[in-house]
């Protein structure tokens, strides 16, 4: 039915079975310590088994403690941690999935609360928009000891089985910051130029090229466009992309940079696929492959990207965390969207932004107060620790409930279409907070 989607697909040396990838999505279900946890596994084996082609593993921290993002992130910044990541990429191929891990370093963006008093690290000493804290400026000596971390952490990642890495280069993390003019005010040849802003991604490549081998599968999560006046343009990510290819990358990822969060993590109403016009571009300019990404809700929607030649592969983020299934179920019986959020998601994508939110919220509400009635039910009262029914912390429109009896957490999710955004980022937080005591069942 969805021809192009079912199509193997290779990103360099590694062959994708189908043309859908999970993107790079926070779960919180890391240990505390940044190990591998059982949940993690258990959170990406099930995801592999519903059918995507490759998983790429969320946010891993490369450097310890500057790198550190959130309480519950997976750490690749020192061996002790390889065999929990074999132990993950076991369980990701045991699925049928590659499995690729974002290399990740929030530079500024550090989470003060995990960098145990130290300063936030940046190209230059730029107070961050969100506090005003201003982080250190890198020495030449620690830009080379950063590349370095990089690229241990990609040996690590290697020696681990994973298929690929793919650099966190967007979102305003460390090397989006050296990439944009807003952030990068240096004056030796890491800062001014366009090329010379690049520098320190470009040596992040050809570093792990260098050192796993040519073969060793590098993608680029690049910054394709900054939300902020004077920030880099859609051009300058083209030129990116670009250059990162000449480096020696075999995928590009293009996604917002600084600024935008809004529309990073957009609620409802913006129009499927919004986004298509990053790797459409961005296509033009290279020939490795090119994913696609953000509010992609429907197989047919992103058959029709592959088919249009907008992209090579669809990346597919808060709809997978929903629904682990959803690839499997769009191969083998076609995929029924919800009648009811399928209508009203037409009627999003064809208004502007916002005028059918209202709709929206209605149609969640009369389902949430359904399934409450349903728990209050069919369930024994005491059994019920949390349930909650808003949507995703980030616009979803997805709602799940949990149940937790005789020690056995039953997940119970209801789910309207790719786009239902079951948030288990918040979930893990849950959990986690539940295990540690700090929420009361
Ligand atoms: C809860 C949550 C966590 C995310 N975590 C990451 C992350 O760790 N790394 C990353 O590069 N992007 C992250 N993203 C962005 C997603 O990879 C993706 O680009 C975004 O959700 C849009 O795709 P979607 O509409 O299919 O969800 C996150 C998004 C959400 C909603």
């Amino acid at each position: 039915m969805f021809r192009s989607l079912f199509e193997p697909g290779a990103i360099g040396t590694a062959t994708l079975k189908n043309r859908l990838i999970m993107a790079p999505i926070s779960s919180n279900l890391a240990a505390e310590d940044g190990s591998v946890s059982e949940k993690l596994i258990h959170h990406y084996a099930e995801r592999a088994m519903g059918g995507v082609g490759m998983i790429i593993v969320e946010n891993v921290c490369v450097a310890y403690p500057l790198a550190r993002h959130g309480a519950a992130q997976p750490r690749i910044d020192d061996d002790l941690f390889i065999p929990g990541l074999c132990a993950l990429t076991e369980a990701i191929h045991d699925g049928g999935a590659l499995a690729s891990v974002e290399l990740t370093h929030p530079g500024m963006n550090a989470g003060l609360r995990y960098i145990e008093g130290e300063t936030p690290v940046a190209p230059s000493a730029m107070p961050r928009a969100k506090d005003g804290i201003v982080p250190r400026e890198l020495s030449l000596d620690e830009i080379g000891g950063v590349i370095d971390e990089f690229v241990e952490a990609a040996r690590r990642a290697k020696q681990a089985s994973f298929d690929a890495v793919e650099l966190q280069a967007c979102h305003g993390l460390l090397i989006n910051q050296f990439l944009s003019p807003l952030t990068n005010h240096r004056q030796d040849e890491y800062g001014g130029s366009l090329e010379s802003r690049a520098r320190f991604l470009i040596e992040i490549v050809e570093g792990i090229k260098y050192h796993m081998g040519r073969d060793y599968p590098v993608m680029v999560r690049l910054v394709a466009k900054d939300m902020m006046e004077g920030g880099l343009t859609l051009e300058d990510g083209c030129w990116l992309a670009h250059c990162m290819e000449s480096a020696g990358a075999d995928a590009i990822h293009p996604d917002f940079g600084l600024g935008g969060k809004e529309q990073r993590l957009e609620p409802v109403p913006y129009p499927q696929a919004w986004r298509v016009f990053m790797p459409r571009e961005i296509r033009k300019a290279v020939s490795i492959p090119v994913i696609a990404v953000g509010v992609i809700r429907e197989p047919q929607v992103a058959e029709d990207i592959l088919t249009a030649g907008d992209a090579d592969f669809i990346a597919l983020g808060r709809a997978l965390n929903g629904r682990p299934g959803v690839a499997q179920q769009s191969a083998s019986r076609g995929y029924k969207q919800h009648p009811a959020l399928h209508r009203l998601q037409r009627m999003c994508d064809r208004s502007p932004r916002g005028r059918c939110a209202s709709a929206l919220r209605t149609q969640r509400n009369r389902r949430a107060e359904r399934r409450r009635a349903s728990v209050r039910t069919k369930r024994e009262p005491k059994a019920c620790v949390g349930h909650w029914s808003r949507p995703g912390r980030h616009g979803g429109s997805a709602s799940c409930s949990r149940t937790r009896a005789s020690g056995d957490t039953v997940r119970k999710t209801t789910v309207s279409g790719w786009g239902a955004h079951h948030c288990s980022h918040t979930a893990g937080k849950r959990e986690n907070q539940l295990d540690r005591g700090v929420l009361r069942p």
